[in-house]
């Protein structure tokens, strides 16, 4: 992506962490990371509005799913108006003492009048708990999806039930001079995701929405080192199977004169925010690749073989799929590798067709890595088959359609197996099964279900 230049001097925001000036090191790249320099109290962010949350360098890997040789930052802050203080999320539970230890620096605990929680995640909720406790007269501000997620989250806590106010799109939290609005964003990673705008410092507190994980203790984009890749990293591995609702989100982003954007994870955003916001755009639109053709319904078959059997099959399934379908039709074999680029061709499908040998009574490795990978991405509305050729017991037809059918994929012709290299006989099934995929993505294989398995 375009890189935000380093320039801007961190002294521009009042109050911001100052960073060393790289001309002041001599040298061209940004100065290594320093414990030592890491902010102790508040950091002002925008006019009323102070970082409180945490640091965690050492974190490695994420929610299980994201390596983060950079570590991370929970992204805390603080609102002041004239009318009492807003907490806008809080940080994992091991960084509570940081998080309280900067919060005491801006504000009184009988001050905070709303804590607001742009999803429950408990790398954002671990001081929930607490700041309840210190704060018992603050109301909580959740999404409308948020309720029953946060009685799963207190009743594990042992906490008592607060006060809960639920929002919705437009729905506005007076502070006196300082109006936060909600933005419902859901499903942006969680179902509960909303946003939180400050319409007086145009401030976008968005949640996981543009996050980094990328932790240095200057804070801001402009003065923390190189972290795009991370920033597309985050998108590629926590944004991307929710694409649909990125751009139903970004419908109410875009709009908005944002100044700053203040995620829950990495650098505050702050020298040309809408370059992110572009950013997600790009990101969250999905273009067909080659050869897959953009003006017809696309279809792809991957596959694995070890003896030439499932390839042959696969040929002749592409074969019968090309017989004046009007169907773009990719065939792909599966290697050992990385399984990125056949999940790349999956997103920008209709159909996937998956076809593996058996060995040892399962499936080829490469064709459960894959099948671990479409997490990834969206599956909503594909369909979905089977195939492979074996030797004398054959599960791995019958355990792919399984996986593909617990990741809600519709499988609407059933799974077809051949023992070893298929003969003439047995390639003219694969071409009609090839047909009927053909005859379910055009919608005219409803209800004339084919069951190759009592073919054989
Ligand atoms: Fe950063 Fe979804 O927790």
């Amino acid at each position: 992506m375009h890189r935000v230049p380093t320039s801007r001097p961190a002294a521009s925001v009042a109050g911001a962490h100052a960073a060393p000036s790289r001309s002041a090191l001599g040298v061209d790249e940004p100065p290594p990371r320093r414990v030592a320099e890491e902010p102790c109290g508040a950091v002002a962010v925008a006019p009323g509005v102070h970082w409180v949350g945490a640091l965690d360098p050492g974190l490695r890997c994420f929610d299980l799913i994201l390596n983060t040789g950079s570590g991370t930052t929970y992204n805390s802050f603080v609102v002041r108006g004239e009318s009492g203080v807003a907490v806008i999320d809080t940080v994992k539970a091991e960084f509570a003492d940081d998080f309280f230890r900067r919060l005491e620096t801006v504000a009184r605990y009988e001050e905070i009048r709303v804590i607001v929680l742009n999803h429950l995640e408990p790398d954002h909720t671990g001081a929930l708990p607490e700041l309840m406790r210190r704060a018992p007269q603050a109301e909580l501000c959740i999404s409308k999806r948020a309720p029953a997620l946060l009685n799963a989250l207190l009743k594990v806590s042992g906490d008592r039930v607060p006060a809960i106010r639920t929002l919705d799109t437009g729905d506005t939290i007076d502070l006196g001079g300082q109006t936060l609005q909600c933005l419902h964003t859901p499903f942006l990673h969680w179902p509960d995701t909303q946003c939180t705008w400050l319409a007086e410092a145009g401030v976008l507190f968005s949640g996981d929405i543009f996050g980094s994980h990328h932790c240095d203790e200057r804070l801001f984009d402009d003065v923390c080192g190189e972290f795009h890749c991370a920033f597309d990293d985050y998108f590629a591995h926590i944004m991307r199977p929710f694409k649909r609702h990125v751009r139903a989100a970004l419908e109410l982003i875009e709009p908005l004169p944002i100044a700053l954007i203040a995620p829950t994870h990495g650098p505050i955003l702050r020298e040309r925010p809408q370059v992110y916001v572009q950013r997600y755009r790009e990101l969250a639109t999905t273009r067909p690749i080659p050869p897959l053709d953009p003006d017809q319904p696309g279809l792809v078959i991957l596959y694995a073989s070890a003896h030439g059997g499932t390839a042959r099959m696969a040929a002749a399934i592409r074969d019968g799929l090309e017989e004046g379908s009007g169907i773009s039709v990719v065939l792909h074999e599966l290697g050992c590798g990385d399984p990125r680029d056949a999940v790349d061709l999956i997103e920008c499908a209709d159909v996937l067709v998956i076809g593996s040998p058996t060995i040892n009574g399962d499936a080829a490795k490469a064709i459960w890595d894959l099948l671990a990978s479409l997490s990834l991405i969206d599956l909503n509305g594909k369909l979905a088959a089977a195939f492979g050729s074996y030797g004398w017991s054959g599960e791995a037809v019958r355990l792919i359609e399984e996986r593909l059918r617990g990741l809600k994929l519709r499988v609407p012709v059933p799974g077809l197996r051949q023992k070893l290299i298929p003969n003439e006989a047995e390639l003219v099934e694969c071409r009609a099964f090839g047909r009927a995929l053909a005859n379910a993505l055009n919608g005219a294989g409803a209800g004339s279900v084919i069951d190759f398995a009592d073919l054989q």
